[in-house]
């Protein structure tokens, strides 16, 4: 539906986006996540057709759209400071687009009375942008550009305005829309929890540079670099040397003495890698569980997070480690800050990262 072919923006010297390279297949849910003035908008603009590329060339259902203006690309987008028409009514911003196609008068009103419906704004249609809050304002903005059903559907940063409780119902109620309606979304965000919570796949951005493209899954899981792995959730990142290296088994000495087996694909002793361990991985024992990578450590602090407890670990060997424990009520489960513990990682849950 949407490809970009080393696609690279520059303001002046600053690269804002570099070399980028993707596909978006037809009524997928994408999103570009990263850390504030990574370029997510600008990725967004030039899908769009607000920016043109310094260099690279994008596709639209297969045509080269790279110097055509918006209005000529078949995409709608959701900006992240709404430009809703000040002079018009909520009702008349969300029809706006329809009226524009002439599309007919009683169509017009069922479909945006769905979409009003929809997006909660039932009492607010008769209003003018100015006499609404912020989040008001951005469920105006979402509604004028899902009316329109284009085939692609461009959001930047939708949810940010709404509280917590309204943004987790807006992201199940944009999900179950985006799957009636088969549009393809390309979402952005920095919040990682709406990333996995509603995406197919995910694009993580760093300082203008895609680190990883890969499905909620494949970033949580197996993370390629170190900024993927620590943005999206918490990790353990730690450094390594490989000692042994066997047909997919191989055993490293991380910093400090611990001896740590993983499986990944051979690479040669004495390389230097970096390693990613899930906190919510580490299992903690109260004796020598007798299984593989099980060591000693103490629990150096705990804090109280409600369904689970945090841990900070410290091997014998002087490592800190951050662990998570669900607080289900496990016989012998209850570990406390200052106790002698065996804590245990299986090698499948770590993952060698990129710098
Ligand atoms: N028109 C412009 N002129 C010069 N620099 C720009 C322009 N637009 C964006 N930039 C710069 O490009 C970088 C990427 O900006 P962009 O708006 O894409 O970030 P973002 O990822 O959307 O961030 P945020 O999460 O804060 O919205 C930033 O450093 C920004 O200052
Ligand atoms: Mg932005």
């Amino acid at each position: 539906m949407v490809e970009l072919r080393h696609v690279t923006k520059r303001f002046g010297t600053h690269e804002a986006l570099l070399d980028a390279s993707f596909e978006i297949k037809v009524g997928e849910f994408m999103t570009f996540l990263g850390p504030s003035g990574c370029g997510k908008t600008t990725c967004l603009r030039l899908i769009s057709g607000f920016d043109t590329p310094t260099s690279g060339q994008i596709f639209i259902d297969g045509k080269d759209v790279t110097m055509d203006p918006p209005y000529r690309r078949d995409v709608n987008q959701v900006f992240q400071n709404y430009a809703l028409f000040p002079h018009l009514s909520i009702y008349e911003n969300i029809a706006f687009g329809l009226r524009m196609k002439r599309v007919a008068p009683a169509d017009i009103t069922r479909r945006v009375e769905r979409v009003v419906q929809m997006t909660s704004l039932t009492d607010y249609v008769d209003r003018k942008p100015a006499q609404m809050s912020g989040g008001q304002r951005q469920r105006v903005a979402l509604a004028r550009a899902i009316v329109c059903e284009p085939k692609v559907l461009l959001l930047d940063e939708p949810l940010s305005a709404l509280d917590a409780k309204l943004r987790t119902q807006m992201r199940l109620e944009l999900k179950q829309l985006q799957k009636k309606l088969g549009i393809t979304f390309i979402y952005v965000t920095h919040d990682q929890e709406e990333a996995l919570t509603m995406s197919d796949r995910v694009a993580v951005i760093n300082a203008g540079r895609i680190e990883q493209i890969g499905t909620v899954n494949e970033i949580y899981y197996k993370p390629a670099t170190r900024f993927v792995a620590s943005f999206i959730g918490d990790t353990n990142i730690v450094e390594a040397e490989i000692l042994q290296s066997d047909s997919g088994k191989l055993l490293c000495r991380v910093e400090g003495g611990l001896e740590l087996k993983i499986n990944q694909p051979d690479i040669k002793p004495s390389s230097r890698i970096l390693l990613s361990l899930r906190p919510e991985k580490i299992r903690l024992h109260r004796t020598d569980s007798g299984g593989l990578n099980c060591f000693p450590c103490r629990i150096a602090m705990e804090t109280f997070k409600g369904a689970m407890d945090e841990f900070t670990l410290v091997t014998t060997s002087g490592l800190e480690l951050g662990a998570i424990l669900a607080n289900d009520g496990t016989p012998g489960g209850d570990f406390h800050e200052g106790d002698q513990v065996f804590a245990s990682i299986q090698p499948e849950d770590i993952h060698i990262v990129a710098e």
